[in-house]
C-alpha cells in the first residue's frame, strides 16, 4: 500500500465551525470542512456532472415523520451542489439519496496541535529561565544576598519565541 503524504493547507482557526477552505494538492481541489469542531475533507468535484461541488450550500435536512410533522436534523452536516442539488453527508461523502451506491471521495484530516513537532523543553526551559532567573539575579545578588555561587545563573543566550497555532493537515 503506498504511504500517504501529508500536507498543511491551514491553520485549524482559518475554519471556524460552519466554515470551509478549499485547497490545492497534488493537482486535486479539495474542500476542508469545519463540522462541529471536527474537520472533514471532500474532493471539490460532484459525482454526477462534475460541479464544484465544494461550493454548495451547507444545511441539514429534514427526517422522515408523520404527516403534518416536520423534522429537521444534522444541521451543518449536508453539503448540496450548487448546479443540480444533490445532497452529500460532510461526515462521510455519501449521498443523501443512494448512501451505498454514490458518494465523493473523502481524505483523512488530523489537527496537528501547536508544538507537536517541537522540543517543548526548551521552550519551557528558555521561558521559564529567562523570566525568573533574570529578575532573581538583577534583584537579589547584591550584598546581603542568599543565592549561593552555584544557584547565580550563568549568561544565557535568550532566542525569540513565537506561539504556533493548530495546523490542518490533509493526508493523502
Ligand atoms: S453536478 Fe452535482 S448534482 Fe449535478
Amino acid at each position: 500500500m503506498r504511504e500517504r503524504k501529508r500536507h498543511v493547507v491551514g491553520l485549524a482557526s482559518e475554519i471556524p465551525p460552519g466554515g470551509r477552505k478549499i485547497v490545492e494538492v497534488e493537482g486535486r481541489s479539495i474542500g476542508v470542512f469545519n463540522v462541529h469542531g471536527t474537520f472533514y475533507a471532500l474532493r471539490n468535484q460532484c459525482p454526477h456532472q462534475g460541479a464544484p461541488l465544494c461550493r454548495g450550500s451547507i444545511k441539514g435536512l429534514t427526517l422522515p415523520s408523520a404527516p403534518g410533522e416536520y423534522l429537521w436534523a444534522r444541521e451543518g452536516e449536508i453539503l448540496r451542489c450548487p448546479w443540480h442539488g444533490w445532497e452529500f453527508d460532510l461526515t462521510t461523502g455519501k449521498t443523501i439519496c443512494e448512501p451505498d451506491r454514490t458518494r465523493v471521495r473523502t481524505y483523512e484530516v488530523t489537527v496537528e496541535r501547536a508544538g507537536d513537532e517541537e522540543d517543548t523543553s526548551d521552550g519551557e526551559t528558555g521561558g521559564a529561565g529567562d523570566g525568573e532567573t533574570g529578575g532573581a539575579g538583577d534583584g537579589e545578588t547584591g550584598e546581603g544576598s542568599s543565592l549561593k555561587a552555584e544557584e547565580i545563573p550563568p549568561d544565557v543566550e535568550t532566542y525569540p519565541v513565537t506561539v504556533e497555532e493548530d495546523r490542518i493537515v490533509l493526508h493523502l
